[in-house]
């Protein structure tokens, strides 16, 4: 050992019992000040890249997605423009911005297009593709011309309109009252009915009449006598509280027609009850309508919004005597499947104006 080491261990000694002097006194109570916060960032050699501002969007793709409006609006601002062929006509977007739309780019392939209305709807045109007898309706819908044919074109020539018309080409376009606007927003009821391309299912099931009253054969369709039927004799005789006469036996409201409103099971296997949606005149009641009564199903639809009510047997005017079965709420909804088949029943009724449309394709 020379001088200069012994130094240096005298020196370390002397720091090791200094060191351990004054951390003895740092539990001592005399409260040392406490560190300063450290206010010097130590950046890792390589952080992170500084923050950047988001991407500028590339040039020319402008966002349009406040442009795109729900199907049946945007239906409904063609035909209340006057159903033009080629002109542009004005709509609301969802942003509440008016914008332009024509028909061939944004209505045409709302019909001639599959999974325009849900993820799988069929093609209108899949089966309204001419005015001939194997097209259903004798209906076209893949052109202009056949969209203001309408239905029924061979059989009530010139045809029957589907945009409110009162004759195919008058002009007289009536958006609201039309049956397009019926069959893209209608459900129809009981709600789960199966979609029948026969058509065999919409007057209800095959009813057996006699002096007891009725008895249906849920499943069996296509018969002379049928639920429908019943219920068009019961309003055509006047919609008695009492009897009238069905298939040549005595019919009773209460007993015979009453429960296809008010039962379970009795329009297919698992059918609900009409009064479980539809059971008082009161908001919370769908369409403010009770359909648990003689009263209620005179009265109709809508009676606290529209009051006295508008009549599902055809009508002018609840109680009014003008019954009018074949042009009556009732019976559409009944017999008439929404279009295109396979809508999902939404009791919120939020899906009744179809998706989100921008041209001509769902967003
Ligand atoms: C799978 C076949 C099929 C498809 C697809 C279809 N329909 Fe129909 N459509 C029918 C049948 C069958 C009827 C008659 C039975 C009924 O009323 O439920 C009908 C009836 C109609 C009627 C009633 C015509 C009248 O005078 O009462 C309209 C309107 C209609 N469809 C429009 C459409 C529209 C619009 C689409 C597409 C969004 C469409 N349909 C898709 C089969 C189809
Ligand atoms: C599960 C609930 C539910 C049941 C059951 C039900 N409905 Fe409806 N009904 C609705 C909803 C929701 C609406 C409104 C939405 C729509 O039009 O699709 C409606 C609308 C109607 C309308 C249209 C009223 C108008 O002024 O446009 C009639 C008529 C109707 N239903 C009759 C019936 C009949 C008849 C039955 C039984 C055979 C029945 N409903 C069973 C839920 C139901």
């Amino acid at each position: 050992m020379n001088r200069r080491t012994v130094a240096t261990a005298i020196v370390i000694l002397m720091l090791v019992v200094l060191a351990t002097w004054l951390s003895g006194c740092g539990s001592k109570p005399a409260p040392a000040p406490a560190p300063p916060p450290t206010t010097e960032v130590i950046q890792p050699v390589s952080g992170p890249p500084p923050a950047q501002p988001p991407p500028a969007p590339p040039a020319g793709a402008e966002d349009e997605s406040g442009a795109a409006a729900n199907a049946v609006d945007l239906i409904a601002a063609w035909a209340q423009a006057g159903a033009p062929e080629t002109a542009p006509f004005a709509y609301t977007g969802v942003d509440g911005a008016t914008y332009q739309a024509a028909f061939a780019a944004d209505i045409l392939p709302l019909f001639t297009q599959n999974n325009v209305w849900f993820e799988g709807s069929q093609a209108c045109t899949g089966c309204h593709f001419a005015n001939a007898e194997n097209s259903y309706h004798e209906m076209d819908l893949s052109s202009y011309k056949g969209i203001l044919t309408g239905a029924d074109s061979l059989e009530e020539p010139p045809g029957v309109s589907i945009l409110g018309e009162s004759e195919p080409g008058k002009g007289d376009i009536d958006w609201s009252h039309s049956k397009l606007r019926e069959r893209l927003r209608n459900n129809r009821m009981p709600p789960g009915s199966e979609f029948d391309i026969t058509e065999a299912n919409r007057d209800g099931p095959c009813l057996a009449v006699s002096a007891q009253g009725v008895e249906a054969a849920l499943g069996e369709y296509d018969c002379e006598l049928t639920a429908v039927g019943l219920i068009a004799a019961w309003v055509e005789a006047g919609a008695p509280e009492g009897g009238f006469a069905y298939g040549g036996a005595e019919m009773d409201f209460e007993r015979d027609v009453l429960p296809f409103f008010t039962e379970n099971n009795m329009w297919f296997q698992g059918s609900q009850a009409c009064t479980g949606c539809h059971f008082a005149n009161a908001e919370n009641s769908y369409h403010e309508m009770d359909l648990s009564s003689h009263q209620g199903i005179l009265t109709g639809a809508d009676s606290l919004e529209e009051p006295p009510g508008v009549s599902i047997l055809g009508e002018s005017e609840p109680g009014k005597g003008d019954f009018d079965w074949s042009h009556s709420k009732l019976r559409e909804r009944l017999r008439n499947n929404r279009m295109p088949p396979g809508f999902e029943f939404d009791i919120t009724e939020g899906n009744r104006d179809g998706p989100m449309i921008l041209a001509g394709t769902r967003k």
